[in-house]
């Protein structure tokens, strides 16, 4: 077998993580790996490397036969799989950190895998210094995972805690987060939970064997959360966090959303501050299992390219096991989502199409109401995110159709009706 192959790379990009990989690759001689050329696309712009190293030609390295390992940390999501997809059909195996690229091309790269036979490697593209996928690739059996509830997104993580723990507002919140390069170059795709949605996308297709693009996923981000709602949080003892969840249902389905959500204290992403993200795995046996690192930033996302990098030495590639080996699961609707939803005027929320409402608070200045929705309204309509109404998940949100009946039927004794 070969081992320790040499590794010639050709790095695309030279952005936060490109040059954070450059730095720490001088740091690492005993992996043998070193970048032979960097393409960029302004070439007139300073960098820390020598000039002999940039070139704006793509096919420089793409055609180069002795460069045999491709790194793409760029953030243009199509010219990312040009680049990719051209790399694996020359026979270079690829690293890569593009998110979107991955999430919004993922059935042509499971499809470019399995023609080339070339490696392709994603760690840092969820949740950065944490290997992540690896762990659900390699370790989880399909049938043991019963949950997964994670933070992937860094910048909104970021701004949460600067708004609610140190008062910043949301503005300094983001420029900070652009200055530390957190954010992406356009930072709707963090704060309006973009982002986090592309990640979750492929970390469901490790978890679950799901293959669903980001369209086909609820989701939101923290936009529309309001003082008043971190106020509410505070008295419940609670903090709000952006949360990318997936569920094994008893039907065998997997229901998957990434929406804002209140953290009791006591919840392992309740000590997720700043760019940290953290990933909480409940399994058949082991209960939970909490996995915490920096979720963003220069040498934390480099490290995980470092290791991919490490391990193509060994050709490493992802065998897709829950979706090739195992059946994959499908994705599921049929849930309901215990909300809080806060609003400027009770008029424009409708109230009919709640399961039913378990609190009313109509006296605040802003007013918020407690009770259930079903998966589909939230999936189908858009009034929960206009007109200056913001929803939180509350914790523990996800209500199975049965335990639906029997909650109804208690919440309307409680209320005297039946
Ligand atoms: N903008 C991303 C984040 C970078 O904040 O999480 C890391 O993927």
């Amino acid at each position: 077998m070969e081992t320790h192959k040499q590794l010639t790379i050709g790095l695309f990009g030279f952005g936060v993580v490109g040059e954070g990989l450059y730095k720490v690759l001088q740091q690492t001689p005993s992996l043998k790996a070193g970048i032979k050329k960097i393409c960029i696309k302004n070439i007139d712009k300073k960098r820390n490397a020598p000039a002999s190293l940039f070139t704006t030609e793509r096919d420089e390295l793409l055609n180069d036969p002795e460069i045999n390992v491709i790194v793409e940390v760029i953030d243009d999501a199509d010219a990312a799989f040009h680049i990719v997809s051209t790399a694996l059909n020359n026979g270079k195996d690829v690293v890569s950190a593009s998110k979107k690229m991955i999430a919004e091309h993922l059935t042509a790269l499971l499809e470019l895998q399995e023609q080339t036979g070339r490696s392709f490697l994603y760690e840092a593209a969820a949740c950065a210094s944490i290997p992540v996928i690896r762990n659900l690739e390699e370790y989880y059996d399909n049938d043991l995972l019963h949950s997964i509830k994670a933070i992937v997104n860094g910048s909104t993580n970021f701004i949460l805690t600067k708004m609610f723990d140190e008062g910043l507002d949301f503005k300094q919140a983001l420029v900070l987060a652009q200055q530390l390069g957190f954010a992406e170059s356009n930072p709707k795709l963090d704060v309006e939970g973009f982002d986090a949605v592309n990640k979750w996308t492929f970390l469901l297709t490790h978890a679950y064997g799901i293959t669903a693009g980001p369209d086909q996923i609820l989701f939101n981000g923290i936009q529309d959360i309001q003082a008043a709602d971190a106020g509410v949080a505070k008295s419940k003892g609670q903090a709000i966090r952006l949360v990318a969840q997936a569920q094994k249902l008893r039907n065998g389905k997997v229901a998957a959303f990434v929406l804002p959500q209140f953290i009791n204290q006591e919840d392992h992403l309740a000590f997720v501050k700043n760019e940290y993200n953290g990933v909480v795995i409940e399994s058949g046996f082991a209960d939970k299992q909490f996995f915490y690192g920096k979720g963003a930033g220069s040498f934390p996302t480099a490290s995980a390219v470092l290791s991919d990098i490490a391990a193509l030495r060994y050709q490493y590639r992802y065998e897709y096991k829950k979706l090739y080996h195992h059946q994959p699961h499908e994705l599921s609707n049929d849930i309901f989502l215990r909300v809080y939803v806060s609003f400027d005027d009770i008029n424009l929320i409708p109230k009919d199409r709640f399961e039913w409402i378990e609190e009313w608070h109509a006296n605040e200045d802003r007013k918020y109401l407690v009770g259930v929705l079903s998966f589909d309204e939230l999936k189908n309509n858009n009034w929960w995110k206009e007109n200056n109404t913001s929803l939180v998940l509350t914790p523990d949100p996800v209500i199975e159709d049965l335990e639906l009946r029997k909650l109804k039927k208690k919440s309307l004794e409680l209320a005297g009706i039946l």
